[in-house]
């Protein structure tokens, strides 16, 4: 150890106070060192990194997972490096680790903040134990587009939902205390807009007006700030013409001037290199201008840093204090993690991996993410007793590494229970089953299998089909065009529906699929997006009753890809559809004048709603709303009112709901949404029993950021809604006045 090191590992003063002094003793080639990030991917050995690490030129490794040589790497870092600073040891540890947990999208259909968080606890102590101290989550971009692969991994399309999640899962990850062990460093991405590609194609271009940005994509991060979130990284997208990893409106004016966020900001993968691409810069060095002065930190994976940093400085184009700041927020970190006092890992003094904590917990997480889309004639559950004979068909109802869905690096399929797996385990020998695969994968084509498939459904009492996307059909880079189950799944699904016995489908996929072809042909739904390593015992609690399912939408699922984008915070528009507006051109008697008037915002071949709207799922039991109800018609600017509702269950099965609450400011000076969320709960009920449940409304609820950029709320009348979707019925008004 050298004299710094032991002088500031008895140094008892505050993190930033610590980094401030270290900083004082580096050089600008060690500062622009802290400032890079190097590939460190599994296999590597440690001395492909060694000199640079001994020359103080790295400040985090990334994708290495082996904590052999992890440590060894940290002990090259603290023992034969001048300053004997640790690194950073980054991963994207997303929805789990070696225990995975259903994907975010699929958590995000829990609304349920405390699994979340839990989640992320569990994922960041096995990360822990492999050397992991940052991962990459959690992904905040509102998602309004189910074409985009991204939109797995993020938590839908609602703004308060992504800000609770998203605020759960830092601290998950994070845990009460960074220096802890088992805490790990979050990051909140990708900064701003990524959700909002054109299209659907990832990578691709955004245009997003400032006032969308502030009430709509700013948001989550600003939650995510709030909640202590120690890093951000970069979109890889254009933002209105300025790349946001050279953006310095969002980062310096916004993030650090606005919201005072003093943690730092990572490039994503050569994102700053990118810049050339987009066509903002010449060369690397002018990127390296760019991305610094704009306000990004750390470069992940490239080196414009490394290469150009140095010169700009010595030029005077980017500032020392510049430097200065990034270097001090990032040493800041390393401290707060407790890294200068334990660099090293025992793996051993951490919880196993897939320890009981870990499969409970991905096991709770896939019981509530399930939504039960419809559910005709209480088709479901399935009772064991009734039952003598079940057919199993599908390509994902055996399927252990598919159901783990994307952004899985260190899933370990080997722990997955898949839904066959538990069938079997739950029926025993007390029903008959019948397993047909039918489809090699989910793109398979029409195959001889069908007609055993088939055969197999008519033979027995009700065909359960497990369909959908396998996990290479979304993700990073894995955006579709056509959202239809793939393959021949809809003809697999008319082929068994033929037999005329109940057809009950569960469907394991990354996003929202468009199922308009599939809906009428079966009995009932089960969504389990991709449900993790616990997905099968949830499903076959969920399918035999012994819980009910209680996941709700987080994103609207449309009827055709054509209406996308379809979410249910829309604008009004100043033609808003009826159902007597439409218009059916398959009807060809219809006939239709050229003229506008009496038309509103619709397709002429479909229906303006959605196939399923936010916040819809379906229980085995009935629950009704009753007696919505305000404390006050008329509040003042300042105030609170308590908005309330009867809650009852009145079928016979114990069940959760997720009460929703949504509002809509009718006049503004800017257009606002026909609805918002602003607020949602759990709740459980016995059969026969009825609940008040009250949601506490103040006025900085109903805050906008008007066309000044200013956050307030104007003075009105306000509609209020209490459902179990955004299709909500009961409505109740209050007025806010000055
Ligand atoms: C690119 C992705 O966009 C980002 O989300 C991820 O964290 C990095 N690669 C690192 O793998």
């Amino acid at each position: 150890m050298n004299a710094l090191t032991a002088k500031i590992l008895v140094s008892d003063e505050r993190p930033s106070a610590r980094a401030r002094a270290l900083l004082q003793e580096m050089t600008l080639a060690e500062k622009i060192g802290q400032m890079s990030q190097v590939e460190a991917t599994h296999g590597y050995p440690p001395e492909y990194l060694g000199e640079r690490l001994r020359a103080g030129q790295v400040g985090s490794v990334i994708n290495n997972v082996d904590v052999e040589i992890v440590n060894e790497l940290q002990r090259i870092a603290v023992e034969e490096s001048r300053l004997g600073i640790p690194l950073l040891v980054g991963r994207d540890v997303i929805h789990g680790f070696k225990t995975i947990m259903p994907i975010p999208l699929g958590q995000a259909a829990t609304w349920n903040p405390e699994l979340v968080r839990e989640g992320a606890r569990v994922a960041a102590l096995e990360a822990s134990r492999c050397g992991v101290n940052w991962t990459f989550a959690p992904m905040i971009d509102i998602s309004r587009d189910p074409r985009w692969g991204r939109i797995a991994e993020s938590l839908g399309e609602s703004v308060l939902l992504t800000n609770e999640l998203g605020a759960a899962m830092v601290q998950g990850f994070q845990g009460d205390d960074l220096g802890e062990q088992g805490s790990i460093a979050a990051c909140a991405k990708h900064f701003a807009g990524y959700g909002a590609v054109e299209s659907g194609r990832d990578y691709a271009t955004t245009n997003i007006p400032d006032t969308k940005l502030r009430n709509v994509y700013f948001r989550p991060f600003h939650a995510a700030v709030d909640a202590g979130v120690s890093t951000l990284m970069t979109s890889f997208s254009d933002l209105s013409g300025v790349p946001a990893t050279g953006n310095s409106y969002i980062l310096d004016d916004v993030l650090r001037g606005e919201w005072g966020f003093e943690g730092f900001v990572v490039s994503d993968w050569d994102s700053i290199r990118q810049l050339q691409i987009h066509g903002l810069t010449e060369n690397d060095k002018e990127s390296a201008y760019e991305a610094a002065n704009a306000g990004v930190d750390m470069e992940m994976a490239g080196d414009a840093y490394s290469g150009h940093l140095m010169s700009l400085v010595e030029e005077g184009r980017v500032e020392l204090e510049t430097i200065d700041r990034a270097v001090l927020s990032i040493l800041t970190l390393k401290f707060s993690l407790g890294l200068f006092e334990n660099p090293l890992i025992d793996p051993d003094s951490l919880p196993e991996f897939g320890s009981d904590r870990a499969l409970a917990a991905a096991r709770e997480a896939a019981l509530q993410s399930v939504v039960l889309l419809k559910n005709d004639d209480a088709a479901l559950p399935l009772t064991k007793s009734a039952l003598k004979s079940l057919a199993i068909i599908g390509p994902l109802a055996d399927a252990p590494y598919e159901q783990l869905g994307t952004w899985i690096f260190d899933g370990d399929e080997g722990l997955s229970v898949t839904p066959l797996r538990a069938i079997q385990d739950m029926v025993g020998d007390e029903v008959d089953l019948r397993y047909v695969r039918a489809m090699h994968n989910s793109r398979g084509r029409v195959n001889p299998e069908f007609d055993v498939a088939v055969e197999a459904a008519a033979e027995c009492d009700a065909a359960l089909l497990f369909l959908g996307e396998e996990s290479i059909l979304s993700g990073e880079a894995h955006s579709r065009a056509d959202i239809d189950l793939p393959g021949d799944q809809v003809e697999l699904v008319r082929r068994v529906r033929a037999t005329g016995k109940p057809v009950i489908a569960v469907i394991l996929a990354g996003r929202p699929l468009t199922l308009s072809n599939v809906v009428d042909e079966v009995d009932a739904i089960l969504y389990a997006w991709h449900p993790g390593t616990m997905g099968g015992p949830a499903i076959a609690d969920l399918v035999f009753g012994v819980e009910a399912p209680s996941g709700k939408l987080p994103a609207t699922f449309p009827r055709l890809v054509g209406q996308i984008p379809i979410y249910y915070s829309q604008k009004n528009g100043g033609k808003p559809p009826s159902p007597d507006t439409v218009v059916h051109i398959d009807d060809i008697d219809t006939f239709a004048p050229q003229t506008s008037l009496g038309m509103s915002a619709f397709h002429l071949d479909t229906c303006f709603t959605p196939l399923f709207p936010f916040g819809h799922g379906l229980s085995y039991t009935e629950f009704a709303y009753d007696n919505i109800r305000v404390d006050a018609e008329e509040i003042r600017v300042g105030d609170t009112v308590t908005v309330s509702i009867d809650l009852s269950n009145r079928g016979d099965m114990e069940a959760e709901e997720v009460v929703q609450l949504y509002t809509r400011d009718l006049v503004a000076s800017i257009t606002r949404p026909v609805k918002e969320l602003k607020g949602f709960r759990r709740v459980r009920l016995a059969p026969g029993e009825t609940q008040t449940v009250s949601f506490d409304l103040h006025t900085d609820d109903l805050k906008f950021y008007g066309r000044d950029g200013k956050h307030r709320v104007e003075p009105g009348l306000f509609y209020a809604w209490i459902a179990g979707s955004c299709d909500a019925e009961w409505r109740t008004e209050f007025r806010v006045v000055d």
